[in-house]
């Protein structure tokens, strides 16, 4: 798992541009040389993007948490850092065990998350955690993805290859786990609306959902798949012993359907993903 671990670290540039829109966001809320108390990074992953925040901006503490407790270990080892405490957590878990399991002792100035928020179900705990881990006046940044046409081109591989009998409905099947994972674009406008009613019912007063489409080029086709070898969600559902089979049917799928200039694993790859920036 260290290894998975150590693959996303070498890989991840997509999300630590994600990161770098985030804290220049937060720099131009806060000014070039705010200060912060207590920031928490909630799904830091392998904390190379917790890192990148202190680059930009200073705390006295810095809190970054995952689910991942691989992630986490990779990250003590190799991103550490003396403002940094890395935890295993969950954000969807009840609050005062959550406080516990991160040792929140002081409330926060900043809570900020990078692409792990799409990950977790039930959105309405999460936001309620975040609301209860802020002071009066501080903010949250939050960016995750809403959909891709990359997950059309995923659900048509699943339909037509022999994976769909560990798949048979992968819409069902990942709504557990990610709730925009649909084939087709959910409705933009009511998306925005329910969204920010869920973080109305967590508790927040003032808040902004963006909802944006970009182009992301990875210079290879081959960073692509090393980055997305290590978040597939499908990959869970296949036996163990199947899964290297898996992502090469998978990945020479997207290869000639996704990105269609890729001929070549060498060939430039451009990801289209829609994206949700929430701040409050
Ligand atoms: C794509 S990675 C992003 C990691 C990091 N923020 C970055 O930008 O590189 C998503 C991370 O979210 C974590 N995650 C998913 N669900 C979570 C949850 N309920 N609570 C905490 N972390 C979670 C995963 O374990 C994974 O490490």
């Amino acid at each position: 798992m260290i290894a998975v671990a150590k693959l996303y670290n070498d890989t991840n540039d997509f999300q630590r541009k994600g990161g770098a829109k985030i804290f220049s966001m937060i720099q131009h809320d806060f000014g070039p040389s705010a200060k912060f108390g207590t920031v928490v990074d909630i799904g830091c992953g392998t904390g190379n993007v917790t890192l990148d925040f202190l680059n930009s901006s200073q705390c006295d503490q810095l809190i970054a948490f995952d689910k991942n407790k691989s992630m986490i270990e990779f990250a003590r080892e190799i991103n550490k850092s003396d403002e940094v405490n890395y935890e295993v957590a969950d954000i969807s878990d009840n609050f005062d065990e959550l406080k516990y399991n991160i040792k929140l002792s002081k409330k926060a100035d900043l809570v900020f998350s990078v692409y792990c928020l799409h990950w977790v179900q039930n959105k309405t705990k999460a936001f309620e955690n975040i609301n209860r881990f802020l002071k009066p006046g501080g903010k949250c940044y939050l960016l995750f993805m809403y959909w891709s046409d990359l997950y059309m081109c995923d659900n048509e591989f699943i339909l037509s290859s022999k994976w769909k009998k560990y798949i048979p409905n992968i819409d069902e099947m990942l709504s557990t786990s990610a709730p925009f994972h649909k084939a087709s674009l959910p409705n933009i406008a009511d998306s925005t609306k329910k969204l920010k009613e869920s973080m109305e019912i967590a508790g927040f007063t003032k808040c902004e959902v963006t909802i944006k489409q970009e182009k992301y080029f990875f210079e290879e086709f081959n960073h692509f798949m090393l980055d997305f070898h290590s978040v597939c969600p499908y990959v869970n559902f296949v036996p163990a012993s199947e899964r290297n089979e898996f992502f090469k049917d998978y990945f020479d799928f997207l290869r000639k359907n996704y990105n269609t200039g890729s001929k070549n694993v060498d060939d430039i790859c451009e990801f289209r993903p829609h994206f949700l920036e929430y701040s409050k």
